[in-house]
């Protein structure tokens, strides 16, 4: 575990990422969805920032994808600028090569010897559902994947992570508030006009937090909250799909960059097989193409946040998406959280705080955290309604 400096555990400290925070420490104990498998090809290799932390990631020819130190140790070159071959990778400045573990096996200008002498960090990197996770924490990390394929028949999908300008946990804390919708959602969309106000409760698990969302008629909504910052839940199609797929199952990740950016890392469960499958990927073509034209959600909520365009005034196909960044990111660069007043539809919110502020006191203490259990496969999100 990290060392860390604070002791008593603020507001704040719940939203810092970094390296040396509580919060930092904490998050460092889980694997963390960092890449899209499909944004990595193999021979490519590309920075990442991630939790305030500059790395590199590459592909090796068998496939492999692999985390290395952002900066070569020879003389701190970027080490993305440089050649994959097989699964080594080779430096741009002065053509130190090293393997996935690390180590240095080849110095073309130096003696002898003196390779083998030279290491550098690596991070354990796996695959799950179309996503690169990598494990920053210190010693072995844990089961992987963190939790379970589904079950069903169905198409797995990564749509491209949106960039989100501010810190990752006000959107986190927006997934567990599902009294939003009815507001935030309702000027139209793929939300407008759904929901009557559910009452909200949740309970701490060994691997997160069960949401229940119960309606007037009794129905009850479950949502699940995997850690350190993972939502998975049922979602109706975006506007742009005009109801083609049905509900999917949404596996959403909330990924710091640095503490006042972050992004979202999706995997659909899409539960299509057959011609219904072939509909649907047709529409998806459909639907990204008038994405693309649409620009992105960030710009557009931008223009909201600014006051320049009204929520009326937008018509994207991912409306629902310009909707939840600008009250998200609206909330500043780090949510003021010092200055609110919770209520009883906060239940969710107020139960994953209290959690954290518990297993970051432990850390900052230099007590050991909860030892948390990877999600069972038993329990899934239910549409309740
Ligand atoms: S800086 Fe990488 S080989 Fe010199
Ligand atoms: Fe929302």
């Amino acid at each position: 575990m990290n060392l860390v400096r604070q002791r008593d555990i603020a507001e704040l400290d719940l939203a810092l990422t970094g390296p040396g925070t509580p919060g930092g420490a904490f998050m460092r104990q889980f694997w963390i969805a960092i890449e899209r498998s499909e944004d990595l090809q193999c021979g490519q290799a590309k920075p990442i920032r991630i939790m305030s932390e500059d790395y590199a990631l590459y592909r090796g020819a068998s496939g492999q994808a692999q985390v290395i130190a952002y900066r070569c140790p020879h003389r701190g070159a970027q080490m993305h600028l440089g050649w994959v071959e097989g699964d080594d990778i080779r430096c741009v400045y002065h053509g130190w090569k090293f393997d996935c573990s690390g180590q240095c096996n080849e110095q073309p200008a130096e003696e002898a010897g003196f390779a083998r002498k030279v290491k550098m960090r690596t991070w354990p990197t796996r695959e799950h559902m179309g996503l690169i996770y990598a494990y920053f924490g210190d010693g072995e990390p844990p089961q992987f994947p963190p939790f379970p394929a589904p079950t069903d028949e169905g198409l797995i999908e990564n749509p491209v992570p949106p960039h989100i300008p501010c810190n990752y946990l006000q959107s986190f804390e927006n997934s567990l508030d599902e009294v939003h919708v009815s507001f935030v959602h309702r000027t139209g969309g793929s939300h407008a006009g759904m929901y009557d106000l559910p009452e909200v409760a949740a309970e701490e698990t060994e691997w997160g937090v069960l949401r229940t969302g119960r309606r007037k008629n009794g129905e009850v909504r479950l949502s699940l909250h995997y850690l350190p910052a993972v939502t998975r839940v049922i979602v109706p199609p975006m506007a742009g799909f005009d109801g083609v797929g049905g509900w999917k199952e949404l596996y959403l990740h909330f990924v710091p960059i640095d503490d006042v950016h972050h992004k979202w890392m999706i995997t659909y469960h899409v539960k299509v097989v057959g011609n219904d499958a072939e509909r649907y990927l047709a529409k998806r073509d459909e639907y990204e193409r008038k994405v693309a034209a649409a620009g992105p959600a960030s710009e557009l909520a931008r223009e909201v946040m600014a006051g320049r365009l009204a929520f009326s005034d937008i018509q994207h196909p991912d409306r629902v998406r310009v909707q939840d960044i600008a009250v998200q990111a609206g909330q500043g660069l780090i949510a003021d959280r010092s200055q609110e007043h919770l209520g009883r539809s906060d239940a969710a919110i107020i139960v994953w705080r209290k959690m954290m502020a518990r297993e970051l006191r432990a850390i900052a203490e230099g007590c050991p955290p909860k030892r948390w259990t990877p999600a069972p496969a038993s329990v899934v999100p239910t549409l309740g309604f």
